[in-house]
């Protein structure tokens, strides 16, 4: 089993705060991150995938395809976007980095399994010290 990552990057804009929670009870929580009008993150995108090496090209899987492949799913999908307003995957979610890692985990999975590797995890840096790791 060999693993694989590509890393791709994006900036979005977002808040973290629940409707049914004041401002104070939001500020409270997420600090920073619920400032009403809105703030953003350069994100940083690391999809790893796994699988045999093909004997013939001595690749696990074409990393041009890869790139393609997260590119059109997801990163055009939210660079330069509102994740909480223009993200359609992210409606009706929280938008903090775990829900976003989770949606992303969701749209890639499927789509590298007709591949012949397999989706590893999803690592999502919010900032140069926060990150998640989804791993399914
Ligand atoms: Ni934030």
């Amino acid at each position: 089993m060999i693993y694989i990552t590509r890393r791709e990057s994006f900036n979005a804009a977002h808040k973290l705060a629940r409707e049914d929670w004041s401002l104070d009870k939001n500020t409270e929580v997420y600090g920073k991150c619920a400032n009403p009008n809105w703030h953003g993150h350069n994100y940083q995108l690391y999809v790893t995938v796994k699988g045999e090496v093909n004997p013939e090209t001595g690749f696990l899987v074409d990393l041009k395809w890869l790139k393609q492949l997260i590119n059109v799913n997801v990163i055009d999908k939210v660079d330069h976007k509102n994740l909480n307003i223009d993200v359609d995957f992210m409606q009706g979610k929280l938008a903090s980095t775990e829900n976003l890692a989770i949606a992303i985990w969701d749209i890639l999975k499927p789509l590298i399994a007709e591949s012949d590797a397999e989706l590893h995890s999803i690592k999502l840096y919010e900032t140069e010290n926060n990150f998640v790791e989804y791993l399914g």
